[in-house]
């Protein structure tokens, strides 16, 4: 077996970001891999992700994680394989998935997230997608948050991202009947018509009346609301909620690189109190413990054909950046994957 390494490769922060994050947010570093501690488990990272919350912490502001600062890793999700342990949970081999970030290596420090892989049966990427985060975002969202119901009609935003297209399949899988997304450019909606199954598409950039095609492509008012983006989305959508309507907030990607004072407000708050209206952010973290059964259920509709898994893959770690950055500029859509390094090293090299 190769030596244990000393030191690996990281991508920290360069430069707090302005407006949408550039090259020269970040860079790449070696640092040292200092020996384990009790707790402790190190990682060789075959997977990480390019994560929106990120943009979040590159520049001071509110969240609910703190903003990093110069020289600080990028801390988004990972699977690594265990290559050392000083955990008795875990052992060499074994496949986690962590907030390692971008990085060859993790040192995993022994408390925060980290969650054996507990079968094969699907590529492990799914584990930081549909199976991880996101996926347990959109899970969430849905059950407890919108604790959605049979005959529900759902809209969902940014829906051929990770946690929309997840929450689109899995709306119409416990059994909304119409579910409708946004998303912009042809590619992803025929995506979500042909693969997703979603009842209709609407490109929010291209339409010349948002409100009127999402009026028209559920006529009834929908009964929830699953937003990826923000509040000018948010206020669109709010009189055409259903009574006891839910609104989810889950993220805001048409925020996250305005300026700030630049963030459109909510005002139609008066359909509130006429439709006993509900609005709820969540973390999905505090879903923690409920996550292996979850990834249980959903794991089970994606074998099933129920819910489909996109991907969009890059190569090597100094990809990671830019996988970042085509969150918010690229029209390719899916979990954005970065293959850091070969699992078909499993159990042997690190
Ligand atoms: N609350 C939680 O615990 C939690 C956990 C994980 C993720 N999230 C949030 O969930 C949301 C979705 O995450 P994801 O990983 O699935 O990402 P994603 O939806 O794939 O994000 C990329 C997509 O966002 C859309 N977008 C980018 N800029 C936009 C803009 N200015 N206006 C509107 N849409 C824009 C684009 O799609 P279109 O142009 O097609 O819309 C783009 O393809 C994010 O806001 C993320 O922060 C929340």
């Amino acid at each position: 077996m190769a030596q244990r390494p000393s030191t690996t490769r990281r991508i920290v922060l360069a430069a707090q970001a302005v407006g949408l994050p550039t090259r020269d947010t970040f860079r790449v570093e070696e640092a040292a891999l200092p020996a384990l501690t009790v707790g402790q488990v190190l990682t060789r990272t075959l997977y990480c992700s390019a994560d929106p919350g990120t943009r979040s912490r590159l520049s001071p502001g509110a969240s609910y994680a703190p903003p990093l600062r110069i020289g600080d890793p990028i801390d988004g999700f990972a699977i690594g394989e265990v290559i050392e342990s000083a955990n008795s949970r875990f052992s060499v081999g074994d496949i986690v998935a962590t907030g390692g970030g971008w990085a060859e290596h993790a040192i995993f420090p022994g408390r925060g997230y980290i969650q054996k892989v507990p079968h094969r049966r699907l590529p492990l990427s799914y584990w930081i997608g549909v199976l991880g985060v996101p996926g347990m975002t959109a899970w969430f969202g849905l059950k407890r948050v919108a604790m959605l119901k049979p005959g529900d009609r759902v809209l969902v935003t940014s829906a051929a991202g990770p946690v929309g297209a997840t929450a689109a399949q899995v709306a119409r899988s416990l059994g909304a009947s119409r579910v409708v997304g946004t998303a912009s450019g042809g590619d992803k909606a025929a995506w979500l018509h042909d693969v997703a199954r979603l009842d209709a598409v609407i490109d929010y950039k291209t339409t010349p009346d948002l409100v009127a095609d999402l009026k028209g492509a559920c006529p009834d008012g929908y009964d929830v609301l699953f937003d990826n983006v923000g509040n000018a989305m948010i206020d669109s959508v709010i009189p055409l909620l259903r009574p006891g309507g839910r609104i989810v907030i889950s993220g805001q990607l048409a925020e996250y690189n305005a300026a700030a004072g630049r963030v459109p407000g909510i005002v139609n708050t008066r359909y509130f109190i006429a439709s006993r209206l509900r609005m709820e952010g969540l973390v999905v973290f505090d879903d923690l413990k409920g996550f292996p059964a979850a990834q249980e259920e959903l794991g089970g509709m994606i074998e099933s054909g129920h819910v489909n898994v996109r991907e969009h893959r890059y190569r090597g770690l100094e990809a990671a950046p830019q996988a970042f950055i085509d969150l918010f500029t690229d029209s390719a859509f899916g979990r954005r994957i970065v293959e850091v390094s070969a699992e078909a090293g499993l159990g042997q090299a690190q």
